[in-house]
C-alpha cells in the first residue's frame, strides 16, 4: 500500500490526509489511489510487453465507473460477468473490442447485447450455454468468438469460497470433456472458436497452481491442434493475490515470465483477468469510532462501516489491517472492531491492538477489492461514498446513498 502512507503523524493517500477526506466527505468512505490502480495495472501490461495478449480488468473487484475510466485511458481491456457491468465498461469509455465475458448464467438478452457492441469473446462455462449462444448469434447473422472455459481440476490452496477450478466446483467445462465440445463448437457456423479460458481462484500467494493449470491447458491445445482446431488465445483468468498480512504472493512479473516460459514456441496470446491484484491496495474503507463499549470479556468499539460496507470479514474470515488515521500514543488495548448492524457476524476486525477514542477516524486497509462491489443496503444502511485522490485532489466518484435512492422504486399496495 504504497500510495497510503504515514506523514508527519498521520495517514495520507497520495498527497491528502485522510482526515481531509473524512471532513469534506463524511464517512463510511471508500478512498482509491489513482497512482496505485495505474502502477498496478502497468505491472501486468508492462510484463506482458511485446507478447500478443491483453489484460482484461475484472470488474467485480471495483466497479465504479472513474476506476473503470482510469483503467480505460491507460488501454485495458475488461472481464465482465452481466449486462450491468457491460453497460458500466461501455459509460466509462471503455471499448468494446477489448472485453471478454466470463460468467455461468449468462441470459439470452445479455448474450445479445454483446453481440450487437461486438465484444472480442465469450467465455462459454457450459454446453448448454454454447447451443444457446449459438442459436442467439445466427438469429442476429453474426458470429460470436468464443473460448470454453475449461475446469482443469487443480487445487488453488485458497478459501474455499473462492477457489473455482476444482472438479467439484461450478465453474467451467471438464477439461477432459473439453475436445468433444470444441469440435462441436466447430460445427457451428454461428460460433468461431478463439482461445481457452481457465480461471482457478483467487488470493493465490503460489505459482504452482497457476503452472499445473497451465501444463493441463497446454496439452489440451495440443491435442485441439491434432484435431485440426486451432487455438490463438491462452486467458489464464485472474487470481493472483495480495498482501493483506504476510502473504507474500509473486510478483506480477514473475508470474508472467514462468508462464511465458511454458508456452514454448506455441504462437498464444495471451489474456488475464485480473481483479484483486490491481485494486485490493488501492482502497481503503475510512470509518468513524461511534462508541467504545468496554465489557468484561471484550472490548467493542461501535464503528459507522459495516459488513455491509465490507462482508469480507464476515463471509470468508478475511483479515484486513485497521490503522488509525491520526495514531494516538496513548497505551493501546484490544478491541474488536463492530459496526451497527443486527447480526454477531457483523465486525471489521477482532482484538485489535488500538488506543482508539470515540470520534476518531480508522482506515481499513487493503479494500480496493471487494469491498463497494460487494456491499449492499442491509439494516436499509446507505452504500458509502467513493472517492478518488488524484496527488493533491480528491473527486468524489460515487455520492453517499441517500434514504431516497434506497426506497426508489418500492412502492405500498393499494387498499
Ligand atoms: N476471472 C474470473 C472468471 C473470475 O471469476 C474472477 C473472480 C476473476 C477473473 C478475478 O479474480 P481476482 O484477480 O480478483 O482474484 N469476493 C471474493 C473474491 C471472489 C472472486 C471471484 N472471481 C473476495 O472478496 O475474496
Amino acid at each position: 500500500m504504497q500510495h497510503f502512507t504515514d506523514r508527519n503523524g498521520e495517514l495520507y493517500a497520495e498527497d491528502i490526509p485522510l482526515a481531509a477526506v473524512a471532513a469534506r466527505f463524511g464517512t463510511p468512505t471508500y478512498v482509491y489511489s489513482r497512482a496505485a490502480f495505474t502502477q498496478h495495472y502497468l505491472s501486468y501490461s508492462e510484463a506482458l510487453g511485446s507478447h500478443p495478449g491483453m489484460i482484461c480488468y475484472a470488474i467485480k473487484a471495483n466497479s465504479n465507473l472513474g476506476i473503470l475510466n482510469l483503467l480505460a485511458k491507460l488501454g485495458a481491456g475488461f472481464d465482465i460477468v452481466s449486462l450491468g457491468e457491460l453497460e458500466r465498461v461501455l459509460r466509462a469509455g471503455g471499448n468494446p473490442e477489448k472485453i471478454v465475458f466470463s460468467g455461468v448464467g449468462k441470459t439470452p438478452e445479455e448474450m445479445a447485447r454483446a453481440l450487437d457492441v461486438g465484444i472480442f469473446c465469450f467465455n462459454v462455462e457450459s454446453e448448454a450455454e454454447l447451443e444457446i449462444l449459438a442459436q442467439v448469434a445466427a438469429e442476429k447473422g453474426k458470429v460470436a468468438n468464443i473460448s470454453l472455459r475449461v475446469n482443469p481440476d487443480v487445487d488453488a490452496n485458497t478459501h474455499p469460497y473462492i477457489s473455482t477450478g476444482l472438479k467439484e466446483n461450478k465453474f467451467g467445462i471438464d477439461i477432459k470433456r473439453a475436445p468433444a465440445v470444441y469440435a462441436r463448437a466447430a460445427q457451428l457456423p454461428s460460433l468461431s472458436v478463439q482461445g481457452v479460458d481457465c480461471h482457478i481462484g483467487s488470493q493465490l500467494t503460489q505459482l504452482t497452481p497457476f503452472l499445473d493449470a497451465l501444463d493441463r491447458v497446454l496439452a489440451l491445445i495440443d491435442e485441439l491442434a491434432a484435431n485440426g482446431i486451432a487455438i490463438h488465445h491462452l486467458d489464464l483468468g485472474g487470481g493472483l493475490g495480495v498482501t493483506y498480512r504476510n502473504e507474500t504472493p509473486p510478483e506480477v512479473a514473475d508470474y508472467m515470465a514462468a508462464l511465458k516460459a511454458k508456452l514454448g514456441d506455441r504462437k498464444l496470446s495471451l489474456m488475464f483477468e485480473p481483479g484483486r491484484s490491481i485494486s485490493a491496495n488501492a482502497g481503503v474503507l475510512l470509518t468513524k469510532v461511534l462508541y467504545l463499549k468496554p465489557t468484561e470479556h471484550k472490548n467493542f468499539a461501535i464503528i459507522d462501516a459495516a459488513m455491509n460496507d465490507n462482508i469480507r470479514p464476515s463471509l470468508y474470515q478475511a483479515w484486513q489491517d485497521i490503522r488509525p488515521v491520526k495514531p494516538r500514543t496513548e497505551q493501546a488495548k484490544k478491541w474488536d472492531l463492530v459496526g451497527p448492524i443486527c447480526e454477531t457476524g457483523d465486525f471489521l476486525g477482532k482484538d485489535r491492538e488500538l488506543a482508539i477514542e470515540p470520534g476518531d477516524l480508522l482506515s481499513m486497509m487493503s479494500t480496493g477489492a471487494y469491498g463497494f462491489s460487494m456491499s449492499s443496503n442491509y439494516n436499509t444502511r446507505g452504500r458509502a461514498a467513493e472517492v478518488i485522490v488524484d496527488g493533491d485532489q480528491m473527486h468524489l466518484v460515487r455520492a453517499r446513498e441517500t434514504i431516497d435512492d434506497m426506497l426508489r422504486g418500492e412502492a405500498v399496495i393499494p387498499e
